[in-house]
């Protein structure tokens, strides 16, 4: 919302005072006196009118430990979404930073802070993202090394950044990757005639799904693990 309706909203003066008060240098935001009433107030912006507190920044970052059988989506007609699981005043806010099949399970993370998300997620951050997961047949000798080298994924043309595989077992393996391209896990396995048959998120960069939350739980994250992705704004 633009600063000057935001004051207008929160006080009892008129649009036209309100540019005034602006345009006076009489509102400052996260600490620094802001004149253009056009200026873009969002939830993280601490906004302060002659002193007077009007609003205090409000971030959200949550972890849940996602169900298989959620959707990583706002609202859909006709599956259960990842929303129904958090907070109901939270609900309209969050957005998910890195989405989760239908059918996969683990940490999905959702906030308000559109910036910090996209530093979790951008592929140039290169956040390592750990899964855990099962296959259908077992998991080929060379496969390690083909994901070592990067795949490449049609249609978008683009090769992955070398992933590391550790196999566990004849269909259970660890593999982390360094993007999160749609469906990349599922489609790294299919260029080497496999399939994944399920999917479960452990870690993103340094912040690991908690193991208290059981299935469908959420938990805020802790200032160290918002700091892990990207500082903390003003
Ligand atoms: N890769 C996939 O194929 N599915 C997921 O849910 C996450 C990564």
């Amino acid at each position: 919302m633009r600063l000057d309706r935001f004051i207008c909203k929160h006080t009892e003066y008129s649009q036209k005072q309100a540019r005034y008060l602006v345009a006076a240098g009489r509102v400052s935001v996260a600490d620094a006196v802001v004149k253009d009433g056009r200026y873009a107030v969002t939830p993280f912006c601490t906004v302060e009118l002659e002193g007077v507190l009007l609003q205090q920044r409000q971030p959200h970052y949550l972890m849940l430990h996602k169900p298989a059988g959620y959707l990583s989506a706002t609202r859909d007609p006709e599956h259960q979404t990842v929303m129904e699981l958090i907070p109901a005043e939270l609900r309209e806010q969050l957005h998910i930073g890195g989405r989760l099949d239908l059918h996969s399970s683990g940490l999905l993370i959702l906030t308000n802070d559109g910036l910090w998300s996209r530093q979790l997620t951008a592929p140039e951050q290169k956040i390592a993202k750990v899964y855990r997961l099962e296959t259908l047949w077992p998991i080929a000798e060379h496969t390690a090394g083909v994901f070592a080298a990067g795949v490449l994924l049609e249609p978008e043309g683009i090769r992955t950044q070398p992933a590391q595989l550790e196999v566990l077992g004849p269909c259970e393996a660890r593999l982390t990757i360094y993007e999160g391209r749609y469906h990349q896990v599922k489609r790294m396995f299919q260029q080497v005639d496999n399939m994944v048959t399920s999917l479960h998120r452990e870690a993103m960069g340094t912040i690991v799904l908690d193991s208290e939350l059981a299935l469908g739980e959420c938990r805020a994250l802790t200032l160290e693990e918002i700091a892990s992705i990207a500082p903390t704004r003003a």
